[in-house]
């Protein structure tokens, strides 16, 4: 029997290419959250999506917006204007930071996020994920959470932090699991 493609299924390609708009969005809502920082802001996309579904929210996105390697980054400097310019009707809940993400976390208070989107899958960032992870998990307040797509691809900079694996979740949204994003909640012994 000729095997299915799976990609041709709408619902397996919303569950997995769609994780900004049909997941992230949603789990910010029902958790409400209203203060966030997203890592790898790029054009604005996931910001535009957990922006527009979360009235309250007041979100900074930080990018370096230079260009690195891999396909989607050749003109990456151009889209640090598609993303002031698709979050431009949000201006007075979103700020952009135009700084390597390691050195913005000295921007923030410690214990002052609600939650950290982290979205800095690329190839320059192999193996610093670790140092990047320490370094915001301190920004985020006691019992708020560090939410990402495809933690498992980097899944060694957890365990070498001291994280376990029954730390991180799959995120839930109106009771189904998300194919991609978990979170790790972020707990403060003061
Ligand atoms: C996977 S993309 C983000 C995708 C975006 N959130 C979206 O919804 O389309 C990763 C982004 O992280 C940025 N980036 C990678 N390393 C960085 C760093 N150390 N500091 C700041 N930005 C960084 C890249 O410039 C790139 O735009």
């Amino acid at each position: 029997m000729k095997k299915k493609n799976k990609w041709l299924n709408p619902f397996h390609w919303l569950s997995h290419k769609g994780w900004f708009f049909y997941d992230l969005p949603y789990f910010i809502y029902e958790n409400q959250w209203i203060k966030g920082v997203e890592l790898g802001a790029k054009s604005g996309r996931s910001m535009f999506y957990m922006l527009k579904h979360n009235k309250e929210l007041h979100l900074s996105g930080i990018d370096k917006w230079q260009v690195i390697e891999g396909g989607a980054y050749k003109r990456n400097p151009l889209n640090e204007l598609r993303c002031k310019r698709r979050l431009k009707r949000f201006q007075e809940r979103a700020d952009l930071i135009h700084e390597d993400a390691l050195v913005a976390a000295g921007f923030f208070e410690d214990d002052s996020l609600d939650f950290v989107h982290y979205d800095l899958q690329c190839k320059p960032m192999l193996g610093k994920h670790g140092e990047m992870i320490a370094k915001w998990t301190v920004k985020i307040k006691d019992g708020g959470v560090l939410i990402g797509r495809d933690f498992r691809d980097f899944r060694d900079s957890f365990y070498r932090l001291g994280y376990e694996e029954n730390e991180i979740f799959k995120c839930k949204i109106k009771g189904r699991f998300s194919r991609r994003l978990e979170y790790l909640v972020v707990k403060k012994s003061y």
